[in-house]
């Protein structure tokens, strides 16, 4: 359906304002997400024969454990509209599931919950009603800005810096809050992060917490990884600034249910008005996120110990997927923060610049365009995460892989063990070999590149 749709606009002539008039400027010059185009040319390179390695697109490479799938099958007679906030029962399951897993130190109701369809529409719903400006480290996931442009808000990027990788550092948000002042401002941080694979320590969160706290910031921390940490030790920036700290999870990473498009918020009982504002617009627009998944979702936020297994077993291979391709990335001379959680990493391929210009490579985006069709390997550039187009910086998803086979082959492995190299070649042969066709194209001679027409 999404592809027909896609498929539809792309052959649709130009649809702007001068040749509609009505149409509303924000979405004039209106792109199909940066990753769902670049998912396209990969299945278009496929369908040519060609091999892909599909490092571009991030979802979870692994099923949704059993039992919730069937507590849908059981649940699909559901038929009524649910509150707008989300089933009560399901608001309680989440809160516990946040208060025993990321947020020890606080007490979280279910009247703090706000349930709906994917965490991305409420991070859209989060920026409508609190209607302010928004502050973003750079780089940052792909949707928060084309957000912000929708609803007519301004946004800030702040720097970064590589040599601290990439995490947003107290002391430059305080300078450059110090520098640009201005009241009303939503801050959007993101970890374990989309798109570089770091996460934070608890004296970065405390840090930031404090530099928070004293600008009067209201911030939105997008947890969406956290079980998908490598190790689980994921700590929620509410620990450190209960008051102001809005909390963005769902399922669709840890339990692999992107499709069902189930998300939740957490709210602090200090921003009721905000989140009673939210569920106001949600209320106006999507009514309530859908019944069959809403109960079928109190099975997942319900754990026990098949779900800790399938978490155990997924970040085993998430560690040990990430850790192959960063160390086979950084024998080729490429800088790379080593992933920590989720399935991104975010190569820097600016050692390697000289040799790049040799072959007519100057940006980002020329990097991931000639890598795709020379070798097939298909990363995003780092320009799509808010970085300058000629920096040659890429997001890798190392997802390739089949996370069915390769999660019954670790429930196989005692679960204490760390993955080898052989389990990689045999279930993640796809990663291992996409990374290093990678280091064999960085080293390839110019003279001996394939010529592309430019
Ligand atoms: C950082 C981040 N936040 C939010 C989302 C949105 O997730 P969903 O709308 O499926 O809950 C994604 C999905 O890719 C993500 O990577």
């Amino acid at each position: 359906m999404m592809e027909k749709m896609r498929t539809d606009m792309a052959n649709s002539p130009a649809f702007d304002s001068k040749t509609h008039p009505h149409l509303n400027p924000r979405l004039a010059g209106a792109q199909t997400s940066a990753t769902l185009a670049l998912n396209e040319r990969s299945i278009q390179l496929m369908a040519e024969g060609r091999r892909i390695f599909r490092f571009g697109f991030g979802q979870s490479p692994f099923p949704i454990p059993a039992r919730v799938v069937e507590a849908l099958r059981a649940n699909a007679a559901e038929r009524n509209y649910l509150p707008t906030a989300g089933l009560g029962e399901l608001r309680r399951a989440i809160a516990d599931f946040h208060q025993t897993r990321s947020h020890p130190q606080t007490t979280i109701d279910a009247e703090d919950i706000v349930v709906g369809p994917g965490s991305k529409e409420l991070i859209f719903l989060t920026q409508l009603a609190f209607g302010g400006e928004l502050l973003l480290p750079s780089p940052s996931w792909v949707s928060y800005r084309p957000q912000a442009r929708l609803l007519g808000l301004r946004a800030h990027w702040i720097e970064t810096r590589s040599d601290r990788g990439w995490r947003l550092q107290a002391e430059d948000l305080d300078r450059y809050i110090d520098r640009n002042p201005g009241a009303g401002r939503l801050l959007i941080i993101n970890y374990p992060n989309n798109p570089t694979g770091v996460s934070e320590t608890a004296d970065g969160l405390a840090a930031l917490a404090s530099v928070a706290r004293k600008h009067g910031l209201v911030v939105l921390s997008d947890e969406i990884y956290a079980e998908m940490h490598h190790t689980g030790n994921h700590i929620s920036l509410a620990r450190f600034l209960p008051e102001s700290t809005i909390v963005s999870s769902g399922l669709s990473k840890w339990c692999g249910a992107g499709g069902w498009r189930l998300g939740a918020l957490v709210f602090p009982p200090q921003l009721r008005r905000l989140r009673e504002a939210v569920i106001s617009a949600a209320s106006e627009t999507y009514s309530a996120a859908s019944a069959p998944v809403q109960y079928a979702a109190l099975c997942a936020y319900a754990a026990g110990p098949e779900i800790e297994r399938y978490l155990n077993d997924a970040r085993r291979i998430l560690r040990a997927a990430g850790r192959s391709v960063c160390a086979r990335l950084r024998e080729a001379g490429v800088e790379v923060a080593a992933p920590e959680g989720g399935f991104y990493m975010f190569p820097d391929f600016s050692q390697h610049r000289e040799r790049f210009e040799a072959r007519g490579i100057r940006t980002g985006r020329e990097l991931c365009a000639r890598l795709l069709e020379e070798t097939g390997v298909a990363l995003l550039p780092g320009e799509d995460f808010g970085r300058p187009a000629n920096e040659l910086t890429a997001r890798l998803a190392f997802v390739d892989f089949d996370g069915a086979s390769a999660l019954k082959a670790a429930s196989e492995i005692a679960p204490q063990n760390e993955l080898g190299t052989d389990f990689l070649s045999l279930y993640c042969a796809n990663v291992v070999e996409g990374a290093e066709t990678i280091a064999a194209w960085i080293e390839a001679n110019p003279e001996n590149a394939p010529e592309v027409s430019r």
